[in-house]
């Protein structure tokens, strides 16, 4: 493993991923392979732009002329593919873009990679996939799929996609199915992002229904650091959870949010329930702590201090999101707020 292609690489999660592979391995190359949709940033990613292990390519994951010609001239041995449509209120709104690059997108890679000859593939997936839990229990990688959201059907095709070609041609693929991911770089359409911005510029906190769906939060350094060891560790054609045993109702996530920033609890406005939504995740990561000897280094309050910290020593990057093309997603999306 020398040259890897992470597609998705100027989002969230692919853009702290970049920062951690270069931190780590001196001598990989890493190609951010990204077509900048309105989550992709490539602000994310000043601070190694100038780096030679690092290059960035635009291009689309479903232009299988793009992706083939990016693999041969980057020599690229290794794809992890963080490249999506990753937010379940839209997928509501408009499916179609779901379907289109989480579904055929990743058939496009897979073939192109196939036909390149890769090592190793790693598909990021998430713990949606297996649908909701009732107020006790856990998602094991046995438990069935049961994706609720076109979000999360459309993960769940790519899922299955990814272990077809594995069975079928015996192609190099390992998927992990990761929980609600928070830290720097997230977009603010995310629910904790989003409520560390409304809070420091006196908003209101849209929590939707009653405030006590459940999610199952981790760092997403923590995610990093479990990718990198399946990436290096797992078995070919297998599926790891990753998960911090971290579970909170969005109601106290809340709730701490104003209280690390300092702002009243009368902000909180409880608005519409989002269309089918699931009650609760939660993850056993038994398989990647017993197997492969991955562990979290980061506590939740530990980790809550660092994101605030973050979104507040960098308001430009968060301000330019939220004053652009942004502001007819916020209207539309919570119409009686605006
Ligand atoms: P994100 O929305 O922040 O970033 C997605 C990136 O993919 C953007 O840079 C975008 O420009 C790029 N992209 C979209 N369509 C593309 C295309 N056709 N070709 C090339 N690039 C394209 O997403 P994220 O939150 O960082 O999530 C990354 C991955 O991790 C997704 O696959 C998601 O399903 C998965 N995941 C996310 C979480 C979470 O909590 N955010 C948890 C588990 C799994
Ligand atoms: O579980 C992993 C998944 O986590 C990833 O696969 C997705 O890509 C990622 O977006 C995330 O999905 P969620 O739907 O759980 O995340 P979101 O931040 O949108 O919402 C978290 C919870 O907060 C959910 O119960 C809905 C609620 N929420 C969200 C928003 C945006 C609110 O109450 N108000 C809001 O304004």
């Amino acid at each position: 493993m020398k040259n890897i292609l992470v597609t998705g690489g100027a989002g969230f999660i692919g853009s702290n991923f970049v920062h951690f592979m270069l931190n780590k391995y001196p001598d990989y190359t890493i190609v951010n392979f990204d077509t900048l949709t309105y989550a992709g940033n490539l602000e994310n990613l000043t601070a190694v732009e100038k780096d030679p292990r690092y290059r960035f390519v635009k291009g689309d994951i479903c232009d299988a002329g793009q992706v083939t010609a990016a693999l041969k001239e980057h020599a690229v041995d290794t794809i992890v593919h963080f490249a999506a449509e990753s937010h379940v209120d839209r997928s509501i709104t408009g499916p179609a873009v779901f379907v289109q690059t989480n579904v055929v997108g990743t058939q496009v890679l897979l073939d192109a990679s196939r036909a390149h000859g890769i090592e190793r593939f790693l598909h990021v997936s998430t713990d949606e996939v297996y649908g909701s839990l009732g107020a006790t229990g856990y998602f094991t990688e046995e438990t069935p799929l049961h994706p609720n959201s076109p979000y999360s059907a459309s993960k769940a095709s790519s899922d299955m996609l990814v272990l077809a070609y594995q069975h079928t041609f015996g192609f190099p693929g390992l998927v992990t199915r990761c929980s609600n991911n928070y830290g720097p770089y997230q977009f603010p359409e995310k629910l904790i992002p989003l409520m560390i911005a409304n809070a420091l510029n006196d908003r209101p906190l849209p929590v939707y229904g009653d405030g006590l769906n459940v999610r199952d939060w981790l760092y997403v350094e923590d995610h990093c650091s479990a990718l990198d060891t399946v990436l290096h560790g797992g078995t070919l054609g297998e599926v790891y959870n990753i998960g911090g045993h971290n579970e909170w109702k969005n109601i106290d996530i809340v709730k701490l949010v104003l209280k690390e920033i300092g702002k009243p609890e009368s902000l909180i406005t409880f608005v519409k329930d989002r269309p089918g939504h699931d009650r609760r995740y939660a993850i056993d990561a038994a398989r990647i702590k017993n197997d492969l000897g991955w562990v979290p280094a980061y506590q939740f309050e530990s980790g809550i201090k660092r994101t605030v910290q973050w979104y507040l020593q960098n308001r430009p990057w968060w301000e330019r999101i939220i004053s652009g093309e942004y502001k007819n997603y916020y209207a539309a999306q919570y119409p009686v707020q605006h």
